[in-house]
């Protein structure tokens, strides 16, 4: 029988391993040396015209950011109905309200057009998620908030790497947070960071991640807000830098797999259930297809379970945000959003991790179209 193959899994080599055995040994190992060498690396990874700042996870960059933009109760924040459910989360907990917006069924993501029918007098931010890894409409998007004085707050989770006509996401644009947990394109373990050009967002971003602190020029420690706590290790940093050292390597071989993946499905498959193929920027996060339960004749539990059986891990990102039990009783009604609902109660994750092979990639295509054809 074959070994399990899960839907993904973090390549860390063995120089990433030592620096981190050597971090543990160094007696510094929460942030410090490491933490700045990974923001100056990730800094000159996005063209060295950005300031970054690494945290604990994208969640927090995510909610660091809205409060760095004075997101307040009575406010708005313009989210698409289909991504994680953190893109929302970190709204409410700003005490601002999410409008969701529908997606794109092929892009998986929220257009200008969809985000410009949303707008309200109390729209501060537009939410865009480039989901898995497919970059959206970013100048559209950018015109639409100038036009009407909000920020942009991109959710890049899935974006490290990934290129919008040529430019890295977060290397252009307001705000961008990345997410580094271990199943995203590079990993910290856990972790995130924020990138951004104003500098005015820098010292509420600082204060945000480290308990309000401010320090003088002498060290002088005073605490000038309720601040949070989420600066990274700098074990976790270590994994980062070798992380990043191999993170176009990587995305080279998601892309390659994807490609595989295409070719394999193509004949089988309608194209509005295959993800969108993007261009050579498309970083592949993820591929996710869409399969028609009732008209197949069993459900996704019975299709996981089956592959599950046959040693292939299958994910699902994500169900539609506003038909989750919290958004529910908050009155939101997942119907308003159809293709967010199509896709969430359709999707499923098939592998995709750059220790992968083609030959994985022919066994899940071999697995799958097994059940389905
Ligand atoms: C679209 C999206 N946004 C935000 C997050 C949150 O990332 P983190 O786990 O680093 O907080 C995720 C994580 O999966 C995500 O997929």
């Amino acid at each position: 029988m074959n070994t399990f193959l899960p839907f993904t899994r973090p390549t860390i080599d063995d120089d990433t391993i030592a620096d981190v055995i050597a971090v543990l040994r160094s007696g510094w190992i929460t942030s410090g040396p490491k933490v700045q060498a990974l923001e100056q690396a990730l800094g000159a990874y996005l063209g060295g015209e950005r300031i970054i700042r690494t945290m604990t996870s994208a969640t927090g960059g995510l909610e660091m950011a809205l409060r760095a933009f004075g997101v307040q109760p009575g406010d708005e924040v313009i989210v698409p109905a289909l991504s994680f459910a953190a893109s929302a989360n970190v709204v409410v907990r700003t005490g601002a309200t999410p409008v969701f917006v529908d997606v794109d069924l092929r892009s998986r993501n929220a257009t200008a057009q969809a985000m410009a029918a949303a707008i309200t007098p109390r729209t501060r931010v537009l939410m865009p998620v480039h989901f898995s890894g497919l970059a959206c409409n970013m100048d559209a998007i950018l015109t639409l908030a100038q036009t009407h004085g909000l920020r942009v707050l991109e959710d890049a989770a899935h974006a490290i790497g990934t290129r919008y006509q040529g430019r890295l996401i977060g290397s252009f644009g307001d705000v961008a947070s990345f997410s580094f947990h271990a199943n995203k394109n590079m990993t910290t373990v856990e972790g995130g960071a924020l990138s951004f050009a104003d500098q005015t967002l820098t010292q509420a971003i600082d204060q945000e991640r480290f308990h309000g602190i401010r320090k003088d020029t002498a060290g002088n420690i005073d605490v000038v807000s309720a601040g949070g706590k989420y600066n990274l290790t700098d074990v976790a940093a270590a994994v980062g830098i070798g992380q990043l050292r191999r993170l176009d390597e990587f995305n080279q071989t998601r892309r390659a797999l994807a490609h595989h993946y295409f070719s394999r499905l193509s004949a089988h498959l309608e194209p509005d259930q295959l993800p969108a193929t993007g261009d050579d920027g498309h970083s592949w996060h993820m591929f996710a297809i869409l399969l028609p339960w009732t008209q197949l004749g069993f459900s996704r539990d019975i299709f996981i379970q089956k592959m599950k059986d046959q040693n292939i891990g299958i994910g699902i990102h994500y169900p539609c945000i506003p038909g989750l039990t919290y958004y529910r009783q908050q009155g939101f009604n997942p119907a308003a959003y159809p293709n967010a609902q199509q896709i969430g109660a359709q999707t499923v994750t098939l592998p995709l991790f750059p220790a992968m092979t083609v030959a994985d990639v022919d066994r899940v295509c071999d697995a799958l179209l097994g059940l389905i054809q």
